[in-house]
This record gives structure tokens, C-alpha cells and sequence, in this order.
């Protein structure tokens, strides 16, 4: 995919991250104090993206001098609270990845102090993805939009390969007075007709329609995520524990399970799990797990990859290698094949392996639930499906992560997260 551009420029407030509930609280924090009226919200979002200064100075008729000390009060408050009553605009951490990975250079450039945004950028982990971020200091009142434009790009970059992205007029302007491409996030706090009005190349209403144009093709395709695992290894709560993460980091996660997780698999799992189907031959269970798996990957798996969302799924196709083709003994081949429908529309980009030794796994076992029809196999069969399990990992050391899940719940967790983050 050739990228439209080569050098990427987003401005903060509005256009990567919804910010306004922090500062808002933060400004009416200000006013209150500073024994002054508290506008409404339509007022307060006008404080969103333009230098503080000359808000405070435009809608609450403060001189320079009051407005200088307004800052210093609003500060007080924001440094450490507002400043995280924020959250990424859904889609863009997706968006500033596949930048990133094309070869672009990408870079903040916001009128937010400097140490604001690098913190924020930290936070939510997209300071991986920038080449660089321009800031203010702290000192500085207004900070001219140009001159941040151009500390954001590297020295001698071609102006006419480069775009800004951003939610306000001040965005627009800048970049169309040096030359640059504008483009208009209209999701952000503009006002209706603002950013065309300003001169804005293309203007977009959602991040997704958006993304695709930036990137000169299609939306980034999401990512897919599996956990395997014996029973009683903590698949469970590592998921969990995982998606929170996720979704504090910005992106928008699907949550899902094999065999099931959509109405006709999940009909499909009672059948297969179920005591009342003791006697099911081999193949019979290993065309069941298939068939659940191609109903699931179209109706769930696929469409939130297409969406850009990280699909995080309970188990996939190495189960059916290791339980059927090695546990039941059907062959990898066979095995593969009937998965096929499945397996050619999505596969995971990355597998993690939650290993137990089988004394735990039956002792952790033991606490819990009625065991269902293939809990209560012999253990012959448990010892295949861990050799399974280890010629997976052994012929896939670039997919599949292995992980000791006889450690703390933290512990396991620090591994989830290490080998999700290389992969970010
Ligand atoms: P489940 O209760 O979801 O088990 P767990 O909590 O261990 O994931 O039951 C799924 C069972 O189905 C589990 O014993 C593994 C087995 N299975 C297969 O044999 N083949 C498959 O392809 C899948 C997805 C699961």
C-alpha cells in the first residue's frame, strides 16, 4: 500500500484524544476559585485545542495578566487529575500503528505543554509509534501553530509530502499557510462549517473513513489474539485482564471463545461438550469444532478485524491440533484441511500458551466446575494433547508465545503483557 504522505502531524486535543472532560472540570476548577461566573459546556469545549491563554482572555474577559494566573490555578487541577480524564478517540492508536509501520513519519504537533503530551503519549503507549512530538513550554503563552508544525518535522522535510490532521481552525490554517496538506478531524470540537470554512483538503466525520484515506487504501485491518491453554491454567483471567489493558490503551477489543462465541457455535459447543454425547466419534468432535470455528470467524472473528478492533479469542485452531489431531489422534492433516474454511479468512497473529503441568492443572481442576465430556478423558489422551501442544510451539516460535502459568496471577500477567506489547 502506497501511503499518501510522507510526514503525518496530528494535533492532540480533539483530534487523537477526547480531552475535554479534563479540561473543562479543569477550567471551571479556575473560575470557581478564582471567584469568577462558570459558562456552560458549549463555553468551556470553546477552551478545547486553542491556547488557554487567549480563551481565557476571548470568553471570560480576563486581561493578559489574570488570564496568565487563571493558567497557574487550572494547572493546580490538571497536571495531575485532568490530564487523565481523557481517552484516545477509538481507532486511533490502530491509525498512528499502521503509519508508524508503514515508514511514515509521525509526530505530534498540539499548542499542550511539551511534558503534557509526552506524558499523555506514554500513558497510552503511542509514543512507540511517534518520531517526534512538539509541544509548548510552559512559560509561553500563545503558542504559534506554524512554528509547532515545523518542529514536528524533521529539518528539510518536503512540505508538499506532508499533512496535518487536526480539529480546529488554527490546525487548518497553519498548515495550509506553509504549504501543507489540511485535513480536518470532524470529530473533534469544531464548530459546524469550521474546518471547510478554513480551507480544510478533505474533512472526516469518523476516524475510520478518515484512517483510509490517510493511508492511501483501506482502514487498518485489526489484530487477532489467541490463548491456549490445559484447564485450569488462568486463560480466563489473563483474557480479562488483558482486555482492560487494551481498551485503557485505546483500542477497541472483541472478547470471545472457542468452540462458541457467536449463537450457532455456541449451540454447536452444548452438543460437543455435553455429558448426553458420551460415544461421539473422533471425527464427529473434530467436524463439530470445525464447523462452531467457521461460523465464528464470520460472524465475529472477521468482521471486527475488518473494523480494526483487536479480537481476542479463547482458544482457536491449535486446540483442535493439539485435542484432535494429536489427543484423538486424527493426524494434522486432516485436521488442518477440515479447518480450512476457517483458517484462510483469519488466523492469529499471535498465540499465547498458558502452560500448567498436568498434577496443577488436575489439582486447580479439582475446585472447580462439573467437568465436562472431554474434561473427563483418561490421561493418556491429556499427555497427547501436551505433546501437541509442544510441536506447535516448537514449529511456530514466531506466533506462539509460551508462558509458565504456575506463577502469581501478576506474574503471568507481566508475560501476557510483554508479548502483546512486541507485538503493538
Ligand atoms: P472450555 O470449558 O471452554 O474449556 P477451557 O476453559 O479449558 O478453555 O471447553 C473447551 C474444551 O474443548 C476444552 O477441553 C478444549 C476443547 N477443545 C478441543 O478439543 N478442540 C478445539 O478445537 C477447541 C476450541 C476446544
Amino acid at each position: 500500500m502506497a501511503l499518501r504522505y510522507d510526514y503525518y502531524l496530528f494535533d492532540f486535543d480533539g483530534t487523537v484524544a477526547e480531552t475535554g472532560e479534563g479540561i473543562r472540570r479543569s477550567v471551571a476548577y479556575s473560575l470557581e476559585k478564582l471567584g469568577r461566573p462558570v459558562p456552560d459546556k458549549s463555553v468551556l469545549d470553546r477552551f478545547i485545542g486553542p491556547p488557554l491563554h487567549d480563551s481565557y482572555m476571548e470568553y471570560c474577559g480576563m486581561t493578559e495578566a489574570e488570564a496568565e494566573h487563571a493558567i497557574e490555578v487550572y494547572r493546580e487541577r490538571y497536571v495531575d487529575i485532568g490530564l487523565y480524564e481523557s481517552e484516545l478517540y477509538p481507532g486511533i492508536a490502530m491509525l498512528l500503528r499502521a503509519l508508524h509501520r508503514a515508514g511514515a513519519h509521525v509526530a505530534i504537533a498540539s499548542a499542550k505543554p511539551q511534558f503534557m503530551l509526552e506524558r499523555l503519549a506514554a500513558h497510552y503507549g503511542i509514543d512507540k509509534y511517534l518520531d517526534a512530538i512538539a509541544g509548548t513550554g510552559l512559560g509561553r503563552h500563545s503558542a504559534d501553530k506554524q512554528d509547532l508544525i515545523l518542529r514536528a518535522l524533521p529539518e528539510g522535510a518536503d512540505l508538499s509530502r506532508a499533512c496535518m490532521v487536526g480539529d480546529r481552525r488554527y490546525d487548518i490554517e497553519a498548515a495550509k499557510a506553509l504549504g501543507m496538506t489540511a485535513v480536518g478531524a470532524d470529530y473533534g470540537y469544531s464548530l459546524p462549517g469550521e474546518l471547510a470554512g478554513a480551507g480544510a483538503d478533505a474533512v472526516f466525520g469518523d476516524v475510520r473513513t478518515m484512517s483510509a484515506y490517510l493511508l492511501g487504501g483501506e482502514a487498518p485491518r485489526g489484530l487477532f489474539l489467541s490463548l491456549e491453554g490445559s484447564d485450569g491454567c488462568g486463560k480466563s483471567t489473563q483474557i480479562a485482564l488483558l482486555k482492560e489493558y487494551l481498551l485503557k490503551r485505546g483500542f477497541e477489543v472483541v472478547l470471545t471463545r472457542e468452540p462458541g462465541g457467536c449463537p450457532i457455535s455456541e449451540r454447536i459447543r452444548e452438543v460437543i461438550l455435553s455429558l448426553d454425547s458420551k460415544g461421539m466419534s473422533d471425527e464427529c468432535e473434530a467436524l463439530l469444532y470445525a464447523a462452531s470455528r467457521v461460523e465464528h470467524v464470520r460472524e465475529v472473528i472477521e468482521p471486527a478485524l475488518k473494523c480494526g478492533k483487536i479480537v481476542i479469542c479463547d482458544r482457536f485452531l491449535d486446540s483442535s491440533i493439539a485435542y484432535q489431531a494429536y489427543g484423538r489422534e486424527l493426524g494434522e492433516g486432516f485436521v488442518r484441511q477440515i479447518n480450512e474454511p476457517a483458517t484462510k479468512r483469519a488466523f492469529p497473529e499471535l498465540t499465547l500458551l498458558l502452560e500448567l503441568n498436568r498434577e496443577e492443572s488436575r489439582r486447580r481442576m479439582a475446585n472447580g466446575a462439573p467437568l465436562d465430556r472431554l474434561e473427563i478423558e483418561q490421561e493418556d489422551f491429556f499427555s497427547r494433547v501436551r505433546q501437541g501442544y509442544d510441536a506447535l510451539a516448537a514449529a511456530n516460535p514466531g506466533r506462539i508465545v509460551r508462558i509458565d502459568a504456575s506463577r502469581t496471577i501478576e506474574q503471568v500477567f507481566e508475560a501476557v503483557r510483554g508479548a502483546v506489547e512486541r507485538l503493538l
